[in-house]
Order: structure tokens, then sequence, then C-alpha cells
């Protein structure tokens, strides 16, 4: 199960990725925004990544214009590990190497197309559990 939520700025994207994620009938509750009215991404980034800490869901997609203020807003909060990715090979390696249970979009940076190949690579791709990862992110956090 994945929760996902986004700003004005995150909101076309957000369309499009909820009607690929019904398309491959993978399971979501859809936090909002629900229409392009402006809204404040600090407030939705809290309410989705409140939804992660508190199990009633695994991981989180957090939209909004560049993808920055959603993951500046979400890694505030303990327990979360948010990665903004615009590319594939970062996707895949916040999964592996940092065990990311967040990640951000910039809905005015990328299109559908590499959006869903981000998706597919950071869903995908399980953390490595190598000890020395492990030691690094319990260094993360330890910062908290
Ligand atoms: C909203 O205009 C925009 O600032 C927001 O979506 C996001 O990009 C902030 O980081």
């Amino acid at each position: 199960m994945i929760v996902i939520g986004c700003d004005h700025g995150g909101y076309e994207l957000k369309e499009e990725i909820t009607a690929y994620l019904k398309e491959k009938n993978i399971e979501f509750k859809d936090f909002g925004i629900y229409s392009a009215e402006p809204a404040d991404y600090p407030d939705i980034a809290l309410r989705v990544c409140e939804a992660v800490v508190n199990g009633e869901c695994e991981k989180a997609i957090l939209i909004c214009g560049t993808g920055i203020g959603m993951s500046i807003a979400a890694n505030k909060v303990k327990g979360i590990r948010c990665a903004l990715c615009g590319d594939v090979y970062s996707a895949k390696m916040t999964r592996l190497h940092n065990d990311s249970n967040v990640l951000a979009l910039g809905g005015r940076v990328i299109g559908k197309g590499l959006c869903v190949e981000i998706i597919e690579a950071w869903l995908g791709t399980e953390f490595s559990g190598e000890e020395r990862h492990i030691n690094r992110i319990r260094k993360v956090m330890s910062i908290e």
C-alpha cells in the first residue's frame, strides 16, 4: 500500500500517477489535493509522512512543482527518508542504499514517461540490507 500526495504544482502529474497505479492494480490512497487550487506543500507532506511513520502505509510519493519543498518538509519528519529523484538510476540507488520510504517528484520538472520509469524503479527495488548501508542509515537517523 502506498500513499500519494501533492500540492497544486504537482497536481497534474499526481493525476497521471494515480491513473498509472490503477492501470497496474497497485493499491494506493490519494491524500490529495484534488484540484489545482493553491495548497501549502508542508501540510500535505506532513499528513502523508505521518501515514508512513504510523504504519498506515509502507511507502509514499509526494509531488510538488520541483519536488524540493516536499522533500525538505518530508525529511523533517522523524522516521522519514525522502529522496527527490529526477532519474531512474537515483530512484534505484536510493532504495538499495538509503532504504528511502518516500519518493519526491517535480511535477514541473519531469513528464509522465520518465515519472513512470522512476516509480517502477523505486517501487521495484528492495533495500540491499548490507551492513555498511544499515550503519550509515543508523547514523542518519541518529541526527533526528
Ligand atoms: C508552488 O508554486 C511551488 O513552490 C511548490 O509546488 C514547490 O515546487 C515547492 O518546492
